[in-house]
């Protein structure tokens, strides 16, 4: 019998919460299909409670997804449970993941409760869950700097109530690899009942060591089951990245000696997915994903890998997924053949004439470029917001101005509720002014928190990815736009923004 490591993935849940990351049903519905495709075990598709937005997204998710079982994060009472219990009634397989804090300073300061109320509460909400359904997993939150005593009699009465995997989350990164391995290998050993459940590892970044923490938390504490995200989305430094684990658990299954379900090969798709559907870019030299993760610069480097590939590597580009990203389509491509790149791509619309549109904007964008690359086709679909009717604000057009000693100047013609609008500015930059043009007739008031360009393929001949991260109000979003044009992209992608900004359902944070 072989020893199997369960990935559990949390981008749509626990990565959702970094700033801005807040995704729509459709965009977490391909997320969710690009992950069932990677054989992701468990999927936290959200906290169906926090808002009617995340009930939609968990069921819509549980009604696709048929291979990974869905699971709802849930506070440990009766309604948060029950809600989430609803949202997952369609799952082939389902989980409910209670949590709730144990350290003294969360118990305390934040949940005002006495160490015996949070024992009865955890007990009380697992057993009530237990009688939902069977698959229940139970978190102490900030459970890393919790008290040991008051862990043990807390674990041991939820296993005894029903919880069939204990996830020790280290909630704030606070953790030391060889401390949080002995960590929870102290607990498993002096939990009496502590077989009867399997036990997870969940690690925040905060000081970069996430990823490091769940290794040995899986090999010294005897973890069996790894709570990560794609390109280790997470708020503040993040959580633990999914790519790194599983590729660190196969690359050295001499040492770990652990089995997974994931199908590497569609890591790289994932990533991209992800970091367009956030606007989180990749950093060039992230392990696994990053754009120069294989790319060998030194001569002696170079010459080394054209002799004997592993003289300088570990891993093969290829099996991660990155010999996929090719040509895919053109010019001469037909409709057939798109709607065939969508469905490889996972990306499901919702009506034929959805396809035509789409088709309609691939054939402008192939008329401007060459060749189309998957990441083109993904961009293409996840700006669908800026030129959907639905929104509230779309682009029309733009024309812009700028030539060395001059003010740029720009006039850009937008539809606000289906209206055409036209607005006028000049800039320090061309971006500046289009952005400006924009703010002269909608005057959001938005504070512009982040903006980046990425090339999306590469060269010049790529398209421009912008994000703009936007805050109004406490509110935080991202708004991602590619075109060509980087000067068109930045409209896309702040007019995605303020579209965000317009329709962002408040929710209940999953912590603090
Ligand atoms: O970091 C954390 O503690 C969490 C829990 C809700 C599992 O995300
Ligand atoms: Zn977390």
């Amino acid at each position: 019998m072989t020893d199997k490591l369960i990935i559990f993935d949390t981008t749509l849940r626990d990565g959702e919460q970094s700033p801005g990351a807040s995704m729509t049903k459709d965009e977490k519905l391909r997320i969710a299909r690009q992950l069932e495709r990677l054989k992701v075990d468990v999927i936290e598709a959200g906290f169906a409670a926090s808002s009617n937005g995340d009930f939609e997204c968990v069921k819509a998710i549980a009604e696709a997804i048929k291979d990974s079982t869905i699971c709802s994060l849930a506070r440990a009472n009766d309604r948060d449970i029950s809600r989430a219990a609803e949202a997952l009634r369609p799952a082939k397989s389902g989980r409910l993941h209670l949590f709730l804090a144990t350290s003294p300073l969360h118990m305390e300061k934040k949940l005002r409760m006495t160490p015996d109320q949070v024992f009865d509460q955890a007990k009380l909400a697992t057993r009530f869950a237990r009688n939902l359904m069977d698959n229940i997993e139970f978190s102490p939150e900030d459970g890393y700097r919790s008290d040991p005593d008051f862990l043990c009699r807390v674990l041991e009465a939820v296993i005894a109530e029903g919880a069939t995997t204990i996830n020790v989350p280290d909630t704030v990164g606070y953790a030391i690899p060889e401390l949080y391995g002995h960590f929870i290998k102290n607990l498993r050993e002096r939990i009496p009942n502590s077989d009867k459940a399997i036990w997870s590892v969940h690690c925040h970044n905060d000081l970069g060591m996430a990823v490091a923490n769940s290794l040995a938390g899986v090999k010294i504490g005897g973890a069996r089951q790894v709570e990560c995200t794609i390109n280790g989305l997470g708020e503040r430094a993040g959580n633990c990245s999914l790519e790194e684990v599983v590729m660190a658990v196969k690359t050295r299954r001499d040492y770990f000696g652990l089995d997974m379900n994931i199908d590497p090969q569609h890591i790289v798709a994932a990533s991209r997915m992800v970091s367009q559907t956030t606007g989180f870019v990749v950093q060039p030299n992230k392990a696994v994903v990053g754009a120069n993760a294989f790319a060998h610069a030194s001569g002696i480097h170079q010459d080394g890998v054209l002799k004997a590939r592993d003289t300088y590597e570990i891993m093969r580009a290829e099996d991660v997924g990155w010999s996929n990203n090719k040509i895919v389509l053109g010019k001469l491509s037909g409709r057939n053949a798109f709607k065939q790149r969508l469905q490889d791509l996972g990306v499901q619309m919702e009506s034929e004439g959805d396809i035509n549109a789409a088709f309609t904007r691939f054939k402008e964008l192939a008329d401007r470029k060459s060749e189309i690359f998957d990441e083109d086709i993904l961009a293409l679909v996840s700006e669908e917001s800026v030129t959907h009717d639905k929104e509230q604000y779309g682009f029309v057009s733009l024309s812009q101005h700028s030539e060395t000693g001059e003010r740029p100047e720009a006039t850009i013609v937008i539809t606000v509720d289906g209206k055409e609008f036209k607005g006028q500015s000049d800039g320090n930059g061309p971006v500046d002014a289009s952005l400006k043009a924009i703010e002269s007739h909608v005057k959001s008031g938005a504070e512009m928190v982040l903006y980046s360009v990425n090339a999306i393929s590469g060269s010049t001949e790529s398209q421009g990815e912008v994000t703009v991260r936007l805050q109004n109000s406490g509110r935080v979003v991202n708004g991602v736009g590619a075109d060509p044009d980087i000067v068109v992209a930045s409209a896309k992608a702040y007019l995605s923004a303020l579209n965000k900004l317009h329709s962002k359902a408040d929710r209940v944070a999953a912590q603090g």
